[in-house]
C-alpha cells in the first residue's frame, strides 16, 4: 500500500492546502496530514484546533487521516512507516527552503523522499500568513479558505474561544 505524509503547520489549513490534499490523494492510497507541534512558533491556533478543521475541510476525502507530531519530519516519517513526503511548491521563493528540507531530510532518513506539487495557480499566492493578516484587519478571506475556517479565524481574532 503506498502511503504519504503531508506535514506543515496550517495555521490555518488554506483552499491552496485542501487542493495540495486533494491531488495527493488521488496518488496514494493512504495520506496522512499532520500537523507540526512547534514549541518555537506562537501559532494563532493550537494544534488541536488545526487538527479539528483539517478533519472537517477532509472529511469527504475517504483516504486521507488527520494527525499531528512533534519533533523531526524525518522521525514522524519512520515512526509511521512512510517514505514520501508531499510538500506544495508555489513560487520560486518556496524552492531553496522546500530543496534544503528535502535534502536534510534525505540526510537523516535515506529512504525519505520528498514529492512536490506545483500550487494551483489559482492559490500561487496564498498562504496562512496572508490569511492571517487579512484576517486581522477585518479583510474578506472568503477567497483563501473554506468557511468554516473562515469562522473559527474570526472566532479566534475576536478572542472567543473554538467551539469545537
Ligand atoms: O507549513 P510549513 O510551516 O511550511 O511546514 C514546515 C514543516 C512543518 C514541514 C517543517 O518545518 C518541518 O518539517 N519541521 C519539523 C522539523 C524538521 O524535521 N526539520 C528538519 C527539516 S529542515
Amino acid at each position: 500500500m503506498s502511503k504519504a505524509i503531508y506535514p506543515g503547520s496550517f495555521d490555518p489549513v488554506t483552499k491552496g492546502h485542501l487542493d495540495i490534499i486533494r491531488r495527493a490523494s488521488k496518488m496514494f492510497d493512504s495520506l496522512t496530514v499532520s500537523v507540526l507541534n512547534n514549541s518555537e512558533k506562537s501559532p494563532l491556533f493550537s494544534v488541536d484546533e488545526r487538527v479539528n478543521m483539517l478533519r472537517g475541510i477532509c472529511r469527504d476525502i475517504p483516504n486521507v487521516e488527520i494527525d499531528s507530531f512533534s519533533g523531526l519530519t524525518a522521525d514522524y516519517a519512520k515512526k509511521t512507516g512512510t517514505d514520501v513526503i508531499i510538500r506544495g511548491l508555489r513560487a520560486i521563493t518556496d524552492f531553496e527552503y522546500e530543496l534544503q528540507m528535502a535534502q536534510t531530510n534525505r540526510k537523516i532518513l535515506k529512504t525519505l523522499d520528498t514529492v512536490f506539487l506545483t500550487t494551483s495557480l489559482e492559490y500561487a499566492y496564498l498562504s496562512s500568513s496572508i490569511v492571517r493578516e487579512v484576517a486581522s484587519y477585518g479583510g474578506d478571506i472568503s477567497e483563501f479558505v473554506t468557511e468554516d475556517v473562515a469562522k473559527e479565524v474570526y472566532k479566534k481574532l475576536r478572542g472567543e474561544s473554538n467551539g469545537k
